[in-house]
C-alpha cells in the first residue's frame, strides 16, 4: 500500500466505504456486522466530522440490547447471505433477546459511556443533556447487568465466560486456560489426527488473512464449541456458571469498565439522575477490589480464575490496560510505566506490541500475540494523559500516527518492523487515527 499522504481524508475514506447507513463495519467482507467496541471506537473517530452520524452508530448499538440489559458484542446483518452466522448463535433460544435482531449471547468491552461522552463534549450543552437523557436509560441497564449477572459473589469483579468477550480473541492468558482445561475430546482426536490441516480449507478469515497471522484451528474449534455449550443452556448465566467450563475476571475488560463507571457517574450527575444504590456500591467495591489483581513480585496486573482465585500470569497487554482504568495507585502506575519504556517489554520500535517481546508467546505478526493495535494505544494514551505523562503519552501518539500514515489504516501492525497486517482499510484505525490526530498532547506542563 501507498504511504498515506493525508491521513484524514484516507481514513475517513476507509469509514465511508465500511458505511452501512446506520452502523459502520468493521471491515467489508471479513467483519460484516456490527460490534460493540468497534462501533465505541468508531464514533469516537466520527463525531469529528458529523455528529449526528456518531450519535446514530452508538443508538445503533442499543438495537441489539437484550431484556436483561446485556449489549450483545454483535448485532447479525439480516442479509440472506449471512443466514449461517445468525443460526450459530440463534438467539432467540433465548427469551431476554431482543426482538427484530438477531445477535450473539455474549459481550465485549464496555466501552458504551466512553463513546457517549466523547459525542457529548462537541455538542452545546443543552445539546449534551438531551443526549445524555436519550441514552441513559439503556446505558445503566447495562452497567446493572454486567453486576447483576457477571459478580455473582459481589465481589466487584466482573467475569467473562468466552475469550470473544474480551475482545483480544487469542490472548495469551485464555488461550492458556483453553490449552490447559478446556479442549472437548472430540477437538483433541482432531488434533491427534492432524485433522485441523483440513478444517483449515474451509476458513473464513484465513481466505482473507495469511494463517499465520490468525487462530491456530484447533483454538478457533475450541473457540466455536465454548459458543454451542452457551447456546445449548440459552445463554442463561446461572445455567452456564452451574457447570462452569471458563469464568474469568479479566483485567484488561474490568479496567474499561472501572473507567466506564467513573463516565457512568459523571453523566449521570450532569442530568440529575441518582445512580441506584446497589449500582454504586459495586462501582465502588471495583475499584478497590481491583487491587487484588496486583501480583508484588511480578510488579503487574493480572486476570483472575472466577472459581480458585488463581492469578493468570502470562504477560500480556490487558495487564498495562490498568492504566485506562484510573483505579491504579500512582505508584503503581509509575512501575507499569516502567514496563512499558523497557525494550525488552513493551517499548518495540511500533508500540505497543500486545505481548512483551521477551515473553514466550510473543509472535510479531499473529493477532493479539505480539501486533500493536490502535485501539489499545488510543487507549493507554488516555490513561497516561490522565496520570499526567504526557511525554510518554505523546510518543506513543507520534507512533501510532506513524505507522498508519506509513502503511494505511490496518488491523494491526508488526511492532517489530511497523508492516501493516490484517485486514486493510479496518474502522476502528482509521477512526481513532482521526482522533489521535485532531488530539496533539502539549507536553510542557509534564509532572508525574
Ligand atoms: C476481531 C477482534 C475483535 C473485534 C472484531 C471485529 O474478532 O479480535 O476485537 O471486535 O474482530 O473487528
Amino acid at each position: 500500500m501507498q504511504p498515506v499522504t493525508d491521513l484524514i481524508s484516507e481514513a475517513y475514506a476507509v469509514l465511508d466505504a465500511n458505511d452501512r447507513m446506520d452502523y459502520t463495519q468493521p471491515a467489508a467482507e471479513l467483519y460484516p456486522h456490527q460490534w460493540l467496541w468497534d462501533s465505541c471506537f468508531i464514533a469516537i473517530g466520527l463525531r469529528h466530522r458529523n455528529i449526528q452520524r456518531a450519535q446514530q452508530e452508538v443508538l445503533s448499538l442499543l438495537r441489539g440490547q437484550w431484556h436483561n440489559g446485556m449489549l450483545p458484542n454483535i448485532i447479525f446483518s439480516d442479509e440472506d447471505r449471512y443466514e449461517r452466522d445468525r443460526n450459530l448463535w440463534r438467539s432467540q433460544v433465548s427469551p431476554l433477546s431482543p426482538t427484530g435482531v438477531s445477535t450473539t449471547g455474549i459481550t465485549q468491552p464496555p466501552l458504551l459511556a466512553e463513546a457517549i461522552v466523547r459525542i457529548g463534549e462537541l455538542l452545546k450543552p443543552d445539546d449534551r443533556r438531551e443526549w445524555y437523557k436519550r441514552v441513559y436509560p439503556a446505558l445503566l441497564k447495562y452497567h446493572s447487568w454486567l453486576y447483576r449477572e457477571r459478580d455473582p459473589h459481589k465481589e466487584g469483579l466482573v467475569l467473562l465466560i468466552h475469550p470473544w468477550e474480551v475482545g483480544m480473541d487469542n490472548t495469551p492468558p485464555w488461550m492458556a486456560e483453553l490449552q490447559d482445561h478446556q479442549l472437548s475430546w472430540w477437538i483433541r482426536s482432531i488434533k491427534q489426527v492432524h485433522g485441523d490441516k483440513l478444517i483449515d480449507l474451509f476458513r473464513r478469515d484465513t481466505r482473507k488473512v495469511p494463517l499465520k497471522e490468525r487462530f491456530d484451528t484447533i483454538e478457533v474449534l475450541a473457540l466455536f464449541d465454548i459458543e454451542r455449550r452457551l447456546r445449548r443452556k440459552n445463554y442463561d448465566i446461572e445455567r452456564i456458571l452451574d457447570h462452569s467450563m471458563f469464568a474469568i475476571e479479566d483485567v484488561a475488560f474490568n479496567s474499561i469498565l472501572v473507567r466506564n463507571n467513573t463516565l457512568l457517574a459523571q453523566i449521570a450527575k450532569s442530568i440529575k439522575e441518582k445512580l441506584p444504590g446497589d449500582l454504586e456500591e459495586s462501582m465502588k467495591q471495583s475499584s478497590s477490589a481491583f487491587e487484588q489483581l496486583w501480583d508484588q513480585e511480578n510488579g503487574s496486573y493480572y486476570s483472575r480464575d472466577f472459581i480458585t482465585h488463581r492469578l493468570l500470569k502470562q504477560p500480556s497487554i490487558s495487564s498495562m490496560l490498568a492504566l485506562y482504568s484510573g483505579a491504579v495507585p500512582p505508584d503503581r502506575a509509575k512501575v507499569l510505566l516502567k514496563s512499558l519504556a523497557a525494550q525488552a517489554q513493551y517499548a518495540s520500535r511500533y508500540p505497543i506490541p500486545t505481548v512483551p517481546l521477551n515473553s514466550e508467546w510473543f509472535r510479531a505478526d499473529n493477532y493479539w500475540q505480539g501486533p500493536s493495535w490502535v485501539n489499545i494505544n488510543w487507549l493507554i494514551i488516555d490513561g497516561l494523559k490522565r496520570y499526567g505523562f504526557l511525554k510518554e503519552a505523546a510518543k506513543i501518539r507520534e507512533l501510532t500516527l506513524n505507522m498508519i500514515t506509513n502503511q494505511g489504516c490496518y488491523e494491526y501492525f508488526n511492532p517489530v518492523d511497523g508492516t501493516g497486517i490484517g485486514t486493510p482499510n479496518f474502522s476502528w484505525t482509521a477512526a481513532l487515527g482521526i482522533d489521535l490526530m485532531l488530539n496533539p498532547i502539549a507536553v510542557s506542563s509534564n509532572h508525574p
